[in-house]
């Protein structure tokens, strides 16, 4: 017995959405090839991205969009709450690439105020698989619980968990052998920590540029030459 096909409702404003990205597409095919018509042609050959940004998943924060960048300027990873966690070979894998293969110059790590994964990591509210990843954040706090409780209210800890969340997160780039390595080696990537506030939209720099091992605590330090003949 095979199962029922989906079909297309044009009535269900769901459908209509999935119907609206494919006629946005093609205006935005059109509009690009009307502009600038080597674009395609040349993003068909190779891509040049000077940053990795890694971000939340939250639809609310498009990273091409909010930073008014091109196609081609941004590599990116997101994921619920803009995490860097040690055992995902997802992010260490973009990692990776971003810096040994595409060379980028920069990587960003950027929270937002009113992230719905910090925002669910602060209560006790069982959500299911999701809480595994939350738990990450929840150790964010643990951290910092003292400055976070010393805060007047919830919105004020919420708002600057988000913000210490992100300096975790570019501790956790900056752990990295990836990047250690490419510091020693090629003096790069700086890592920048900001926050969207959707409110204004506008990106609040956190100022927790890392561009050296000198600014990790001494035990995530890798000695390089002695890990040399491991590569
Ligand atoms: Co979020």
């Amino acid at each position: 017995m095979s199962e029922p096909k989906p079909t297309l409702n044009l009535n269900d404003m769901h459908d209509l959405a999935v119907a609206r990205m494919f006629a946005g597409n093609q205006a935005f095919a059109e509009r690009i090839a009307q502009e600038d018509p080597e674009f395609f042609a040349r993003q068909a050959r190779q891509q040049e991205p000077h940053t990795l940004w890694i971000g939340c998943s939250d639809s609310r924060v498009s990273s091409d969009v909010i930073t008014n960048t091109d196609p081609g300027n941004l590599f990116v990873h997101r994921n619920v709450a803009n995490l860097v966690v040690h055992t995902d070979f997802n992010v260490l894998s973009a990692i990776d690439y971003a810096v040994n293969h595409l060379h980028v110059q920069h990587i960003v790590v950027c929270g937002h105020y009113q992230c719905g994964g910090v925002l669910a990591a602060m209560q006790a509210t069982e959500m299911g698989l999701i809480d595994n990843w939350l738990r990450n954040i929840k150790d964010v706090y643990r951290l910092h619980s003292a400055e976070l409780e010393a805060l007047p209210d919830q919105p004020a800890r919420a708002r600057r968990l988000v913000e210490l969340n992100v300096f975790e997160q570019v501790y956790n780039v900056c752990k990295t052998s990836t990047v250690q390595k490419s510091w020693r080696e090629h003096g790069r990537p700086f890592v920048h920590g900001w926050v969207y506030d959707l409110e204004t939209g506008l990106i609040k720099d956190l100022e927790v540029n890392v561009s050296g091992r000198r600014d990790l605590e001494e035990i995530y330090r890798f000695d390089m030459d002695k890990a040399l003949h491991h590569d």
